[in-house]
């Protein structure tokens, strides 16, 4: 017998796919807005959700990035999720990160529907792209198998419809309900520090119902929610499972992926806290001892290994765990890539001192140097280089490593 306030929730899907095929404008166009295009550079930086009203309901949708940076974003987005829109080009076919979305899915045990996407294109050829798949071991139900799929243009909305219509029918087959009374559960999606309003968190309850004013613990934090807005920025009071808000009242922002629940009792919220903080501090501590056995037996066995030493500030934590993992895949023989400190928020002095006293270059992603910070980096002579796009400053390291190597 299941509690009398249980309810069938709204899907939680999860756009994923190669690089430009198609996810943010498929969601644009099914939003109606436009995103895409006021993008740095047209890719997605970090993860948004929004929720739709269909013919069939409430859909709720994350976007996940679709560069390869963004991999361990990626395998949490689908822990969230209920349904993985696989979106395949129709011009391109399946690509790296096509099979990598799959094996996410896979692994989360994520039922999977495929958007065979730019169906306008002359050089479409969707035969193709199911051949393809059926080598992953996706095999559309036109062909005998259990994958539904949806021909669409996200450019002209053809396919649109049917392709909600096939989230729909199979979030009804999910059954999917939670409680919607009750003190609220779920996971951080994103959060950032922004000026004037602090650690902004994005978060999906998955249970209850969220209110303004609850006790909520996140990660290592934990806080009173001051103030919730909707995916359009609009103030609410309350949000129930499935819906995606940003909250307002931690005191830190906690990692993308972890999970928050609301909580009565503030000392027992501290415990926690604290128990986790000591944890996260002590794995810290055990990387840094590591890297720097390494760094000494490297140089051990070479001699003559240079090091390249980054302060790193973004403006989330999705973007800087991002960086953090393509910067670490760069390292080489020869030069070894080194973050000596990193963190969200805006480049402040006591960064420009750091790389002054490491010889470290200081990148900042989505994020400037305050006052302070560039008046002192002026008079050390200091150069501060700024980023919006992932590319550039992966590519911008590794000029200076080869540098180093000339
Ligand atoms: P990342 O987030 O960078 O991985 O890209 P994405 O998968 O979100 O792709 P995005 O929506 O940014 O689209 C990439 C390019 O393809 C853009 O230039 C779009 O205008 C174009 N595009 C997307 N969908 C269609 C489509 O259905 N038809 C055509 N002709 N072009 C499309
Ligand atoms: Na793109
Ligand atoms: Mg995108």
């Amino acid at each position: 017998e299941r509690s009398s306030n249980v309810q069938t929730r709204p899907p939680v899907v999860t756009i994923m796919g190669h690089v430009d095929h198609g996810k943010t404008s498929l969601l644009d166009k099914i939003r109606e807005t436009k995103v895409a295009t006021g993008e740095a550079g047209g890719i997605t930086q970090h993860i948004g959700a929004y929720h739709v009203k269909t013919d069939r309901g409430v859909i709720t949708f994350l976007d996940t990035p679709g560069h390869a940076a963004f991999s361990a974003m990626r395998s949490r987005g689908a822990q969230a999720t209920d349904i993985v829109v696989l979106v395949v080009a129709a011009d391109d076919g399946m690509m790296p990160q096509t099979a990598e979305a799959i094996d996410h899915a896979r692994a989360a045990g994520t039922p999977i529907i495929v958007a065979i996407n730019k169906m306008d294109k002359p050089s479409a050829d969707p035969d193709r792209v199911l051949n393809e798949l059926t080598t992953k071991e996706v095999v559309s139900e036109d062909w005998g198998g259990d994958t539904p799929m949806a021909r669409i243009s996200a450019k002209t909305g053809d396919g649109i419809d049917e392709l909600l219509e096939l989230i729909g029918l199979q979030a009804e087959l999910m059954e999917l309900e939670a409680p919607l009374d009750g003190s609220a559960q779920g996971v951080v999606i994103e959060s950032r520090l922004e000026k004037g309003r602090g650690p902004v968190v994005s978060v999906l309850v998955k249970k209850g119902t969220l209110k303004q004013g609850d006790l909520v613990l996140a990660g290592e934090y934990y806080g009173k929610v001051r103030a919730m807005t909707d995916e359009h920025g609009q103030r609410i009071k309350s949000a129930g499972p499935s819906i995606p808000v940003e909250i307002l009242g931690l005191p830190e922002t906690p990692a993308a992926g972890s999970e928050f629940l609301v909580v009565t009792d503030e000392k027992k919220a501290r415990e926690v806290a604290d128990f986790r903080t000591n944890r996260e501090r002590e794995r810290q501590l055990e990387r840094q001892n590591k890297m720097r056995l390494e760094n000494m037996f490297d140089q051990m066995e070479q001699g003559d290994v240079s090091t390249l030493n980054i302060v790193l500030k973004t403006d989330v934590r999705g973007s800087l765990e991002a960086l953090l993992a393509a910067l670490n895949e760069l390292s080489t023989d020869e030069v070894k890539v080194r973050v000596i400190s990193s963190g969200v928020g805006p480049i402040s002095e006591s960064d420009v001192t750091l790389a002054e006293s490491s010889e470290a270059v200081l990148l900042g992603f989505n994020v400037r140097a305050d006052a302070t910070a560039r008046r002192k980096a002026d008079v050390a002579n200091i150069d501060i280089r700024y980023y919006s796009v992932i590319y550039g400053l992966i590519d911008d390291v590794k000029a200076a490593m080869s540098g180093m190597l000339a």
